[in-house]
């Protein structure tokens, strides 16, 4: 299983920073917004990443994460030169997933709570798409899914003014290799962008399509607006402060994860500067 995280975006709402900023930079308590989905994909035990955003933004990534090799991963980069819509990462990753499954990752989703529902759904993939579903108040903002009493996919719109159910579409999706050649045989929606809504329905028509209700326990938060980056803060400052353990420390997943040995973690630990951030990574390491 490969894996893609999308990064780019204009980022409209989040004016006046994103003039010189990208969103997934901004500050989530105390880590950078891009290090929560990329903990994802490596609790997923997903090794191999494609970070895809605009040329401005790719050289700040490289900084922050140059190869991944330090931490037991094969981080690449890709440019995607407009926000030409989320389909388009597997156009652009065409050769970086090969004959591979790929899970795709929106840079600005965040998940929090039991995540089994993923680490399933990545082991057990093979064949098809699998999305989740997620329960929101404001369903008029995101891909709509409707599902049936057995969890089978009815239909799938995306921001629909009436939807058919409370069930939103995270950023986090599961395809087959299949996923490449149909992204490039979308055509741009009315609003000019390959939605990855039509790649689901493409799957849907086919019956390949899986949903899974992600339960009350888990967090999906998407840091579209500020209110959304304050709220996620707050959520996160409050978890870590009150437990000491970090959330979407990628340093002590690579460890726990067994991506690197202690002494591999150990040199990690120490070339960071002074900070709180590497006293809770020397405390990791002497426990
Ligand atoms: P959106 O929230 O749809 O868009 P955006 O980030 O550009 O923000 P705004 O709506 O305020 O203008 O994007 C979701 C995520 O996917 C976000 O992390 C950016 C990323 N993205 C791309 O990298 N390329 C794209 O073509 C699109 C549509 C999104």
């Amino acid at each position: 299983m490969k894996g893609i995280i999308l990064a780019g975006g204009a980022g409209t709402r989040l004016y006046p920073v994103t003039k010189v900023y990208s969103k997934q930079l901004t500050l989530i308590y105390d880590k950078p917004l891009i290090y929560y989905p990329l903990s994802i994909l490596m609790l997923g035990g997903i090794r191999d990443i494609l970070i895809i955003s605009n040329d401005e933004t790719i050289p700040l990534y490289k900084k922050l994460f140059d190869s991944g090799n330090n931490l037991g991963l094969n981080i690449q980069y890709s440019i995607q030169d407009k926000p030409n819509g989320i389909a388009e990462s597997f156009i652009i990753g065409e050769k970086f997933i090969g004959n591979d499954n790929v899970t795709l990752i929106l840079g600005d989703n965040i998940f929090y709570g039991n995540l089994s529902f993923f680490y399933e759904s990545v082991n057990e993939h093979k064949n098809g798409a699998v999305i989740f579903a997620y329960r929101v108040t404001d369903p008029e903002r995101y891909g709509i899914v409707e599902i049936d009493k057995n969890d089978n996919v009815i239909s799938i719109e995306e921001k629909p003014k009436i939807p058919k159910s409370e069930y939103a579409v995270p950023g986090l999706y599961i395809y087959d290799n299949k996923v490449i050649k149909i992204s490039k045989n979308l055509k741009p929606s009315a609003r000019g962008e390959l939605e990855i809504t039509d790649v689901n329905r493409v799957y849907l028509e086919s019956k390949e399509l899986k949903a899974k209700k992600i339960g009350r326990g888990v967090a999906w938060l998407d840091t579209g607006t500020p209110e959304a980056l304050l709220q996620a803060s707050s959520f996160f400052g409050v978890i870590e402060d009150r437990q000491g353990l970090k959330v979407a420390c990628i340093e002590e997943i690579a460890y726990y994860k067994k991506f690197i040995n202690k002494e591999q973690f150990a040199t990690v630990v120490t070339s960071l500067p002074k900070s709180d951030y590497r006293n809770y990574l020397e405390k990791i390491l002497s426990e």
